[in-house]
C-alpha cells in the first residue's frame, strides 16, 4: 500500500464514522482545504520528474474526487437524520384522545352530514368533491350564466380580483354546483353522485352567514327526468325528518341551470314551542330542484342526445336547524363552548 493509499483509506475511515454536520466540514478543510492533507502532497509534485508527476497527479485526482464523494453523500445522509431529528422533537400529537372528564361534543354539521351521506347512498350516491377557490368559468359560464347574466348578480361573489386566467377571475365558490361540471369532466355517464362543501356568499345576519355550506346531488343517466327528482326528494326528506307523512310540495321556480326548476316545501306545525313536521298546513322551503339544463350538460362534455339529468341542492345550516331546533346560524361558526354543549351530540350516539 503506498503512502496516498493509506491516506485515502484513513480519511475515508474519518469520514464514514463522522457523526455531525459541523465536524464533517471541519473534515473537508483538513483535506481538501488550502492547507489540507492533499495539498501537501501537491505541493510535492514539483519535484517529481514529468512522468512520475503525470502518474502521481492522476492518483492524487482520483483521490479528490472519490473523497469529494464520500463527504457529499455524508453530509445529504447527516442533513437529513438532523431533519428526521428536528421533525421528531417538534410532533405534536394531536391525536390525544379528549380528558375523560371533557369528551368534546361531535358538532350539528358533522352529524348531519353524516345522516345525509347515508341516506344518499342508499340510493347508490357517491360523494365528489370540488375546490373551494374556484373560477368564473366553472361557478358561472358552465352553470349556464354567461357574461353579464343577471343571476350572477344575486350571489354577492366574493372576487379574488388579482388571480384571473383563461377561466375568468377567481373567486370563493358561491355554490357546490361547480362539482357538477368538474365531475361529469372527470367521469362518463352514467353518473350518480353528491357533494357537501363550504360555500361563501356576502352576507351577513341571523339567517345568512359569509360562509355557509351546500349538499348537492346529481344524476345523469338514460332515462331520467323529474318523476325520479320528485320520488327521490320525497323519500329523502321523510326520512331525514323521520316523519313517514311529510307533506312535500313542488313549487314551480327558476335557476339557470335547471329546466324545469322547483323549489320544495314540507308541511309543519308549531306544538307546544316546537316544530313538528309532517302535521298541519305550514309550508317551510327547504330545497331546489330541476331538470339539468342541455347547456350544463354540453359544458360537462355529455351526449345530450343519449343522457338525462336531475340535480337538487339544500343548506345544510338550514336542515340542520330545522331538524334539531338551532336558532340562529352564526353559532355553527364561532367557537362558542357553550354554543356546542348545547347543541352539540355526545360521542356516543356516533
Ligand atoms: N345552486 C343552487 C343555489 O345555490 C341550488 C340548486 C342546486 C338548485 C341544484 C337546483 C339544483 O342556489
Amino acid at each position: 500500500m503506498t503512502e496516498l493509499e493509506r491516506l485515502q483509506a484513513s480519511c475515508l475511515f474519518e469520514v464514514a464514522r463522522c457523526g455531525d454536520l459541523k465536524k464533517l466540514d471541519i473534515l473537508k478543510n483538513a483535506i481538501l482545504g488550502k492547507n489540507g492533507k492533499i495539498a501537501e502532497y501537491v505541493k510535492e509534485l514539483k519535484n517529481l520528474n514529468s512522468e512520475a508527476k503525470r502518474k502521481f497527479g492522476s492518483e492524487i485526482n482520483s483521490f479528490k474526487s472519490k473523497i469529494t464523494e464520500e463527504l457529499n453523500s455524508k453530509k445529504q445522509e447527516l442533513k437529513t437524520k438532523e431533519l428526521e431529528g428536528k421533525l421528531l422533537s417538534e410532533f405534536v400529537d394531536v391525536s390525544l384522545p379528549p380528558r375523560p372528564d371533557h369528551p368534546g361534543r361531535i358538532h350539528p354539521l358533522t352529524k348531519v352530514e353524516e345522516e345525509i351521506s347515508n341516506i344518499l347512498s342508499s340510493y347508490g350516491f357517491s360523494f365528489a368533491d370540488g375546490p373551494d377557490i374556484e373560477n368564473e368559468y366553472f361557478n358561472f359560464t358552465a352553470m349556464n350564466m354567461p357574461d353579464h347574466h343577471p343571476a350572477r348578480a344575486m350571489h354577492d361573489t366574493f372576487y379574488i380580483q388579482q388571480l384571473a386566467d383563461n377561466n375568468g377571475r377567481k373567486l370563493l365558490r358561491t355554490h357546490t354546483s361547480p362539482v357538477q361540471i368538474r365531475t361529469m369532466l372527470s367521469n362518463k355517464p352514467p353518473l350518480r353522485f353528491f357533494s357537501i362543501g363550504r360555500v361563501y356568499r356576502s352576507d351577513y345576519d341571523a339567517t345568512h352567514t359569509p360562509m355557509f355550506s351546500q349538499i348537492e346531488g346529481i344524476i345523469v343517466e338514460k332515462n331520467i327526468g323529474f318523476s325520479h327528482l320528485k320520488w327521490i326528494l320525497s323519500d329523502f326528506l321523510r326520512r331525514f325528518f323521520e316523519a313517514k307523512n311529510l307533506k312535500i310540495r313542488f313549487r314551480s321556480s327558476f335557476f339557470p341551470f335547471t329546466e324545469p326548476s322547483a323549489e320544495v316545501d314540507i308541511n309543519y306545525e308549531i306544538q307546544d314551542g316546537k316544530i313538528v313536521f309532517g302535521i298541519g298546513e305550514k309550508w317551510l322551503e327547504v330545497c331546489g330542484c330541476g331538470v339539468i339544463h342541455p347547456n350544463v350538460l354540453n359544458y360537462g362534455d355529455v351526449d345530450v342526445t343519449k343522457y338525462q339529468g336531475i340535480a337538487f341542492g339544500f343548506g345544510l345550516e338550514r336542515l340542520t336547524s330545522l331538524k334539531y331546533g338551532i336558532p340562529d346560524l352564526r353559532g355553527y361558526f364561532e367557537p362558542d363552548e357553550r354554543w356546542i354543549s348545547t347543541f352539540g351530540f355526545p360521542f356516543s350516539t356516533k
